[in-house]
């Protein structure tokens, strides 16, 4: 099944946040430590919208008493005064100017530290969350809080809010001195502010719901794209390429369709207002000049009021363009939050690995992780110590568990499984083979009985200590991006290169290794894809080799490999589960044929257990799979 990847995702879009005072203060909680930069860039903000006001305002003085005195009979003293009054306007300009470099300079700093830390608290949380979280929660779904989610709260912060705080103040400013100026003319601005309102409305809505569509229609064609280009292999053999240019032609013609809808309205919008706005333009100029013929306003109060005029439409379309911004912003920052407020992983266990020996990591002063010189450390309720050897003994008892309540997915597993001992389990694919290795490095916890790690109850023992002390290699195997050293090297961090060689020559892995064109330091790139997947498992158990833990778990490792890799892979398991307690899930009997204990497993019981030899005597449903009369599924 393919991957939903972050492109594929969309959140339902104009998404609105369910609660916006808690998530704004949440924000403004991460500017904590900034708290003088963030006072400081609401001053800078206050300062740039006052020198607008004053700007436009200080024309009406200019012009009442300087340049129409100026203009009746010239006077020196007024001509000095009339210069020195511009100088100050120009200061006022200047220093405005400044101060909106100043805030969006800073607002920028302010939103990249805040945006950093959110992430930060995002991935610490990601990764201190339970398996079940990732059950639940798709691929996407995550990589669009890192993407799409803090992309759209960086925009809010680094933009928009300034643009808010600083439309909003500019507004206030400027209605309030209008309103000082002349209440008539003001009438005629609370006129226009209802006719724009209502085309707003009117536009708006209609362009939003197009805009949703747009969204929609861009997201099927981006998911459809993403898809062919995954399933390109089986597009072609498939010879489905024309189907998928008919597919895809359609879904474009939608967006085609849809985005021509979106963007007429949208774009009708601007011209609408500035329209409104040139009319109400005009508007004031006739009725100003009627009130200033009749003497009811100066001339210069008339010129500063259209000039504060100019200067009350631009920010009412600032704030409608960022209110949306803000709104989704702030429903992509609830889910960040979401996702942060998520309990951790609970780990209630106080056992933890340790060792007395501090040369412990050092053999031939070599590093290694070598967990047999390990031990538990068991604190007890007085405060005392002890310590109980490491030996990778397990044990389930009557282990009931479900994915979900009410759906059991093993009912009743019992089983012993000391150190040397292997043990296989065969069974249908969903009997429940995976899950019962999935119990044991507790990913999920069992719902009744108890599983025994050395004779302790795992639910005791640190989660930590617990992972430590067990290697996985399951069938599809992660590399990460790095060196094969590197790669190997995940299961010890501490290891050192000769230690990494060693457990690549335990592994079978040495030989191939050495022949890739860097060998041991040859760089892999995306999930391994240069290499075979035969090789990628090698390396798998190279990294359960140098983790050197004594208990192993192979969850189908070599099934979809080759005989020969097959018998390469089993020859390196083999030397690797000397001495060590080794769980192996095979689909191949021939894999399993040499366990101690074969158990056969279905719809979440064990049905049959013993070895290879007695369970072919028993001649029951281990005897009918090897010998071909029922086929596993
Ligand atoms: N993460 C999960 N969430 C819910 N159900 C699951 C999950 N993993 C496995 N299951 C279900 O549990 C059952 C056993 O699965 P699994 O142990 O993976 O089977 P096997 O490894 O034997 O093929 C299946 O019915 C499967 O659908
Ligand atoms: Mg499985």
């Amino acid at each position: 099944m393919p991957k939903p990847k972050a492109m594929n995702f969309q959140h339902p879009i104009g998404e609105k946040p369910k609660n916006i005072w808690p998530t704004i203060r949440r924000i403004f909680f991460y500017m904590r430590e900034d708290t003088f930069l963030f006072c400081f860039i609401f001053a800078a903000i206050v300062c740039s919208s006052a020198a607008q006001v004053i700007g436009a305002a200080l024309l009406q003085y200019i012009i009442d008493d300087f340049i129409l005195p100026l203009a009746q009979n010239y006077n020196e003293d007024l001509q000095q005064g009339f210069i020195k009054i511009l100088f100050y306007m120009g200061i006022i300009y200047c220093l405005g100017a400044a101060a909106s470099y100043t805030y969006m300079r800073l607002m920028l700093l302010l939103s990249t530290k805040t945006l950093y830390k959110i992430r930060q608290d995002l991935f610490h949380k990601m990764e201190a969350l339970s398996i079940h979280y990732f059950d639940q929660h798709t691929h996407g779904e995550l990589m669009s809080l890192y993407t799409n989610d803090t992309d759209t709260l960086r925009e809010m912060l680094s933009n928009s809010v300034a643009n808010f705080v600083a439309a909003s103040l500019l507004l206030l400013g400027v209605f309030s001195t209008m309103l000082v100026f002349s209440w008539q003319l003001t009438v005629l601005v609370i006129l226009q502010l209802f006719l724009i309102f209502y085309c707003m409305k009117k536009i708006g809505g209609k362009s939003r719901l197009y805009f949703k569509q747009q969204q929609n229609a861009l997201g099927q064609l981006n998911g459809f794209i993403e898809e062919i280009i995954d399933g390109q292999k089986v597009v072609k053999v498939f010879c489905h390429e024309e189907h998928a240019l008919t597919d895809f032609s359609k879904l474009n013609e939608d967006l085609c369709r849809v985005s021509t809808n979106a963007n007429i309205f949208s774009n009708i919008l601007m011209p609408i207002m500035s329209n409104i706005a040139n009319i109400h333009y005009a508007l004031t100029t006739i009725l100003g000049s009627i009130l200033a013929i009749y003497g009811i306003l100066s001339v210069g109060t008339v010129i500063a009021f259209l000039q504060l005029t100019r200067n009350f439409s631009m920010p009412i379309t600032r704030i409608s363009q960022q209110f949306n911004t803000m709104l989704s912003a702030l429903a992509g920052a609830e889910r960040i939050f979401r996702l942060i407020d998520e309990p951790p992983e609970e780990d209630q266990g106080s056992i933890t690995l340790t060792t007395s020996d501090d040369k412990r990591n050092t053999i031939n002063g070599d590093t290694t992780c070598d967990l047999s010189l390990f031990s538990w450390k068991i604190p007890h309720k007085d405060g005392t110590l002890t310590y109980h050897p490491l030996t990778g003994h397990i044990e389930f008892k009557n282990v009931f568990f479900g994915y979900k309540t009410n759906q059991p997915v093993l009912k009743g597993i019992s089983l012993q499984a000391v150190r040397g001992q292997k043990i296989a389990f065969v069974g249908s694919t969903g009997a429940g083979k995976t899950t019962i290795t999935n119990l044991i490095n507790r990913f999920y916890d069992i719902a009744e009985g108890t599983i025994l790690y050395d004779g302790i109850p795992i639910k005791k023992i640190s989660k930590t200590s617990l992972r430590q002390s067990l290697s996985m290699v399951l069938q599809d195997t992660h590399l990460f991006t790095g060196t094969v050293m590197d790669n190997i090297r995940y299961g010890c961090l501490s290891a050192s290169d000769k230690a990494v060689i060693h457990a690549a020559k335990l592994a079978n892995a040495d030989t191939f290794i050495r022949h890739l064109p860097q060998g041991y330091e040859t760089d892999l790139t995306a999930d391994g894809i240069n290499l075979s997947q035969g090789q990628r498992q090698l390396i798998a158990i190279a990294r359960a080799a140098v983790a050197n833990t004594p208990v192993l778990i192979f969850d189908e490792a070599t099934s979809s490999i080759d005989t020969r890799t097959e018998a390469l892979i089993d020859e390196g398991m083999k030397s690797l589960m000397q001495g060590k307690t080794v769980f192996i899930i095979a689909h191949r009997l021939s894999t399993v044929k040499n366990a101690d204990m074969i158990m056969v497993l279905e719809q979440g019981t064990i049905i049959e257990r013993g070895s290879h030899d007695e369970l072919i005597e028993k001649k029951g449903k281990y005897y009918q799979l090897y010998t071909g009369m029922f086929e596993l599924s």
